[in-house]
């Protein structure tokens, strides 16, 4: 598999997967395809969500010649898996809220679910509860708010603790012991989270299993991790014509060798 990996979310919260990618295979092409003209995804119906997805997806995914397609959205993945699987013939990869680690750890089986407002409605996220968090108490939060503070926590904006304590307010209210960041944003905004929550919340996400699972299916040596974990070639492409100067300037550090605009004109 010789292509680059294309890893893809709305906006920036595909990086928290991205960083857990490179760290396990520093050496690999990477492209990031972030959709910003349509950020949130979790307030976009379902309909035109996976219309728009597929499309981008499939288009960039040849343009380039992936290896292998990441779905770094939780939104997007809850949908669009199964019609990416039939319309590519490489391995796609998706994400998933982390219920199943979260039960295992869960002392007071009582858990939450912090993901956005179309990820906690989803039935593909009522079917990983029941399948693997049964004897649990589940409490669900949508936010998308939190989408945006990562946002511009990534653009070089302060972030506004009293907003972010406001919108954290029902967790800390809350017994849960365990809160799964269900939105590929979020840990993002973990020391911030974590700063609000306090120490007896134990956060999780799902970067790290992605990671391994891509790994696995490019049947990389994960044994050696380099110092420089910088791709040999990183590019980001995204949907809009423009995109924050803050965030241009975070991915050139990040080292992100181009970024340019996506020409397709099939979005609306
Ligand atoms: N980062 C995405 C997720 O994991 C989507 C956030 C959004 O666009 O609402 O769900």
């Amino acid at each position: 598999m010789s292509g680059p990996i294309l890893i893809f979310d709305s906006g920036i919260g595909g990086l928290s997967i991205l960083d857990e990618i490179r760290t396990l295979i520093p050496d690999k092409d990477c492209c990031y395809l972030f959709d910003n003209a349509r950020l949130p995804y979790g307030e976009l119906a379902e309909s035109p969500l996976i219309i728009g997805c597929v499309s981008l997806i499939c288009e960039h995914a040849k343009r380039i010649n992936a290896a292998i397609v990441v779905v770094a959205c939780n939104s997007a993945s809850t949908l669009v898996l199964p019609i990416l699987r039939k319309r590519l013939s490489i391995p796609i990869v998706g994400v998933v809220p982390a219920i199943k680690p979260a039960a295992k750890i869960s002392i007071q089986r009582h858990i939450g679910l912090l993901a956005t407002p179309g990820t906690i409605k989803r039935p593909y996220t009522k079917e990983l509860i029941e399948a693997f968090a049964e004897d649990c108490q589940v409490e669900l939060f949508g936010s998308s708010e939190l989408v945006m503070l990562a946002e511009a926590k990534l653009a070089g904006i302060a972030i506004d603790m009293a907003k972010l304590t406001l919108l954290l307010t029902p967790i800390r209210e809350s017994a849960l012991d365990t809160l799964v960041l269900g939105c590929t944003h979020f840990p993002i905004l973990a020391a911030e989270i974590r700063q609000v929550l306090g120490n007896h919340i134990t956060l999780l996400d799902s970067g790290k299993a992605v990671a391994d699972r891509v790994a696995y299916l490019l049947g990389d040596n994960t044994a050696v991790i380099s110092d420089d974990k910088r791709c040999v070639n990183y590019s980001a492409v995204y949907t809009t014509d423009d995109i924050a100067v803050g965030l241009r300037e975070r991915l050139v550090e990040e080292g992100f060798t181009k970024i340019e605009p996506h020409s397709s004109t099939h979005l609306s």
